[in-house]
């Protein structure tokens, strides 16, 4: 498993590719538009958007579509999540929620998540964003 930290290059890749996604984005009830791009740990490049729904609960997030989308195009073998970059149309300061990190910790016992913080763009790993993620 690859587990070395990524290029700049590779970083600035991953949110490039999340940078386009974002303009695919579903958002009409928040306007909050978020796009995300997976590397996956044999070199695949994925990327997804949210997708909202006027019953507000159903929305879903960029990262948890890009996760789906990763597996379709990867096809049954277990998909390993090596990376993932966020981003969003506000520029704002935004990690993935708690649901999203428990759906990345399923996939990516050492990913990488890319994000813009308080202090700009930051890495961290699955870990110190989900310190005891849950399996089975
Ligand atoms: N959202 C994401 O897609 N990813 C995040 O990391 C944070 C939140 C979406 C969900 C909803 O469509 C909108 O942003 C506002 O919460």
């Amino acid at each position: 498993m690859n587990t070395s930290a990524l290029t700049e290059q590779q970083q600035q890749q991953l949110i490039e590719v999340a940078t386009e996604a974002l303009k695919s984005a579903y958002a009409p009830y928040s306007q909050f538009r978020v796009g995300a791009a997976i590397l996956t740990a044999r070199g695949d490049i994925v990327a997804g958007c949210n997708v909202e729904n006027a019953s507000y609960g159903l929305s879903i997030c960029a990262e948890r579509n890009a996760i789906a989308n990763a597996i379709i195009r990867q096809g049954s073998d277990k998909m390993n999540l090596r990376a993932i970059a966020v981003v969003n149309s506000k520029n704002v300061s935004c990690s993935p929620c708690g649901a999203c990190r428990q759906v990345i910790w399923e996939f990516g016992r050492d990913a990488q998540i890319i994000f813009l913080g308080e202090r700009g763009w930051q890495t961290k790993t699955i870990r110190e964003l989900l310190p005891a993620g849950f399996s089975l």
